[in-house]
């Protein structure tokens, strides 16, 4: 009887918003989730409307969304076949949350998304839709309708009415948030091509940066970053402070081919450059402030925890669990980390935590008290044993 639809403004989902009202004959509610993408929402609503939503409903996240899930990621040092930082995957189940909060307030008994049947992202909607309201239904119009393509869109757009964009279309796909922007397909396919300068919204090339370093403090507490340079900002705007400064400096550019949840490989861009510093300056603290076998064991859940969330299970039993224990590995996350960046290097100037474990007194040559090299020669006589032992009975064998 009603639907609501993740609605971007964009043509895909203007499409669909109007696709969904002919094929349902139901009112559709158009919910966009502000995510520190730079968009004009006023004009999004006015589109919305035009395209015969019954309401546009515009929700600030920004907060929510850096401090849950972003932060998170950080705390765990998350990244996905290495580079990836997850933008994009981090945003969707924050998305399809709110999205069901206002299909209860709105009555509503369907959710729809605009991703595509070839993506990640259906797989993370669909996922988060069936954890939190099992009992919605969902629909997804890239898997149901006969469109084949981007012609087939804007003849379905021409013909009722649609808004087509005036700017000529980018030759590729972008999905902008506070975290990152990732840019896929079109030109980007042919992965022999590099990606035109002029697309990067974040950050400026390296060649470009100046050619003067600059120098940053970053503060954290339980391994969350809370001041730049002495001074306490809020989640968001602090991610906001790291991506003006880090984007002069043409930090975090990624170019990379990944393995998506549904088999296909696909090649990615992505700029993250607030948050590769993060990246960077809480793994400088971690280094002084983790228990070795904590960091051990953190270290190898990593992999894990970071697939959980590119494939989006993030309000799954396992997920919650890894992520009590990332948390607790943060009690003694506290201190200081000074960068130096530059032309896109993020390379640490500094160090200093009120609960580090690095004794200088202790590892420095000259002190002895509290460590005993003495102590050093049974430890290595005896980790050396079982070598001994394996060769030597190679010897005998022989
Ligand atoms: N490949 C990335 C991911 O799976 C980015 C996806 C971009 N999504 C989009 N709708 N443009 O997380
Ligand atoms: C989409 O298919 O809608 C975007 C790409 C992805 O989700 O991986």
């Amino acid at each position: 009887n009603k639907i609501v639809l993740a609605y971007s403004g964009g043509l895909d989902t203007s499409v669909i918003l109007k696709w969904l009202i002919e094929r349902y004959q139901c009112p559709v509610i158009a919910f966009c989730a502000d995510l520190g993408q730079e968009e004009d929402w006023e004009e999004i609503k006015q589109k919305g409307l035009s395209c015969g939503a019954e309401k546009v409903i515009i929700r600030d996240l920004k907060e929510e969304f850096v401090k849950e899930y972003v932060f998170f990621a950080i705390k765990a040092g998350a990244r996905y076949e290495d580079w990836y930082l997850m933008g994009t995957s981090l945003a969707r189940p924050l998305i399809a949350k709110e999205q069901i909060k206002i299909a209860f307030e709105e009555g509503a008994d369907a959710v729809a998304h605009g991703a595509t049947g070839k993506g990640n992202d259906q797989v993370r909607f669909e996922l988060t839709f069936s954890a939190l309201a099992p009992h919605l239904k969902v629909i997804a119009p890239w898997r149901e309708w006969d469109f084949k393509g981007r012609q087939d869109l804007i003849a379905y757009a021409q013909k009722h009415g649609i808004p087509i964009p005036v700017t000529p279309e980018k030759p590729y796909s972008i999905d902008a948030n506070l975290f990152h922007i990732s840019y896929e397909g079109g030109i980007l396919e042919d992965l022999w091509t590099e990606p035109p300068e002029d697309m990067f919204l974040m950050t400026v090339s390296p060649e470009k940066a100046p050619d003067k370093p600059e120098y940053i403090e970053i503060e954290f507490e339980r391994g969350e970053p809370i001041a730049v340079n002495g001074e306490k900002l809020s989640p968001a705007n602090l991610l906001k402070r790291l991506n003006e400064i880090g984007g002069r400096h043409g930090v975090g550019r990624i170019d990379m081919v990944e393995n998506r949840f549904v088999g296909l490989k696909s090649r990615g861009i992505y700029e993250t450059p607030g948050g590769t510093i993060l990246h960077i300056a809480h793994r400088a603290l971690e280094q002084i402030t983790l228990d070795r076998e904590v960091m051990r064991l953190k270290d190898s859940l990593m992999p894990k925890i970071a697939e959980m969330i590119y494939y989006g299970f993030w309000f799954s039993p396992e997920f919650q669990a890894l992520k009590t224990m990332v948390e607790q590995t943060q009690e003694r996350v506290s201190g200081t980390i000074r960068v130096k960046l530059y032309k896109g290097n993020v390379i640490i100037a500094g160090r200093k935590s009120p609960n580090s474990l690095y004794k200088k007194r202790l590892v420095s040559f000259e002190e002895k008290e509290g460590y005993n090299p003495k102590d050093a020669e049974g430890f290595i006589r005896l980790q050396g044993l079982r070598l001994k032992i394996y060769n030597l009975s190679k010897e005998e064998e022989a």
